[in-house]
């Protein structure tokens, strides 16, 4: 039997297999009229691709809670009815073919309004559909890009509820787990790393209050969202920075408030917040991370960073170092790798009938 391919619940949500997608922004929406952010041809059939090959639970990119917590101006969004409507033809798709539907809540703090990475990702302003970034402290992300400006109580509030009106929308679109994004140097990360947040008030300073936030948008977002259904939150676990920074020990710790605010699984990523920091990529080089929260408390973890092998990615699931693994551009490259790893492990996976003469 093949742990990788073993059923997993969480709440009441059974997914059928521990081969997942992690979110990955496509850069593809319109920019701005009737469609701005609206899922169009392109992510249905990205989406639509990795279901039909059998992959458990597809969580969709990056989706802004608002206009300005894009990354890009090419960005998803959810807060409009029309972004809705589109969502569910996707999520009804990803349904009928066994695979759970999630989508990532996101507002890309400091690190908003950039150009799309192929064009070369440079910050851009109004001229280019751009917007001014806003973060916890006036601080720039890395030369050449724009000082954000730092958010008053009033608009760090306003945003704790665009990310509940974000999720209520994201269940009426049909999804079954919602992930906040709380990884990768975008605003949730830049309050809680004492590298980006260097306010004075009640949302900076001590553990306590660098928490805070993040805390309260998961307790606006857990409220909002069924207790049938799971909530997950993406770390970034360390920012890699010596004596400096967001630490491992800090992950576990916050792993435990997390739950105890209503996480049900930490999808564990790194680095992202500090744009000098030095990070040792290599084969899993994440896994660590994750199985270290999974030792050192009862939340469930997700692992992700280049996992690319089907016997790899079985030992970290046979091995309890998580409990799924999330594989990212291992299936832009390869929409059925579910399909190719249940054959190598002896697996059961979902295959359209439609395919039924390929297996
Ligand atoms: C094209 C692309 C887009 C990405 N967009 C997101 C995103 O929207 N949200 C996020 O948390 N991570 C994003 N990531 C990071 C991935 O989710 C993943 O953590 C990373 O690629 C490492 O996994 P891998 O080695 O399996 O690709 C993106 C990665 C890629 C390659």
């Amino acid at each position: 039997m093949s742990a990788l391919f073993e059923t997993y619940t969480l709440r009441d949500v059974t997914i059928p297999n521990r081969v997942w997608m992690p979110p990955m922004c496509q850069y593809s929406a319109a920019p701005d009229g009737p469609d701005m952010g609206v899922p169009n041809d392109w992510h249905f059939a990205h989406y639509a691709a990795r279901a039909a090959g059998g992959t458990g639970l597809i969580i969709v990119e990056a989706t802004g809670v608002s206009p300005e917590g894009r990354i890009s101006p090419y960005d998803l969004g959810i807060w409009n009815d029309t972004q809705v409507e589109a969502f569910r033809r996707i999520t009804r798709f990803l349904v009928s073919q066994g695979t759970v539907p999630a989508i990532q809540l996101a507002h890309a703090g400091r690190k908003a309004s950039t150009d799309q990475p192929w064009r070369g990702g440079a910050p851009v302003g109004p001229d280019a559909h751009g917007w001014q970034p806003v973060a916890p402290s006036a601080v720039a992300f890395a030369d050449g890009h724009p000082v954000p400006s730092e958010l008053t109580v009033a608009e760090i509030q306003e945003i704790v509820g665009q990310f509940a009106d974000a999720a209520r929308r994201a269940l009426a679109a049909g999804f079954e787990v919602a992930e906040i994004h709380g990884a990768h140097g975008y605003l949730i990360n830049e309050f809680l790393s004492p590298y980006s947040n260097h306010r004075t008030d009640e949302y900076g300073g001590s553990y306590e209050n660098r928490t805070r936030f993040a805390l309260q948008v998961v307790d606006a977002v857990r409220e909002v969202w069924p207790d049938d259904k799971p909530l997950f939150f993406r770390i970034s676990a360390t920012d890699w920075l010596e004596g400096d920074g967001w630490t491992a020990d800090d992950t576990v710790r916050f792993a435990a408030d997390l739950q105890a605010h209503g996480i049900d699984l930490l999808d564990v990523s790194t680095g992202g917040n500090a744009s000098g920091a030095r990070i040792p990529v290599g084969p899993g080089y994440q896994v660590p991370f994750a199985a270290r929260v999974k030792a050192e408390t009862s939340l469930p973890v997700a692992a992700v960073g280049l996992i690319t092998e089907a016997e790899q990615a079985e030992k970290i699931i046979a091995n309890g170092e998580a409990d799924a693994v999330l594989l990212g551009r291992e299936l832009l490259r390869s929409p059925s790798w579910a399909r190719g790893a249940a054959r190598e492990l002896g697996g059961e996976v979902h295959v359209p009938d439609q395919y039924h003469r390929s297996v």
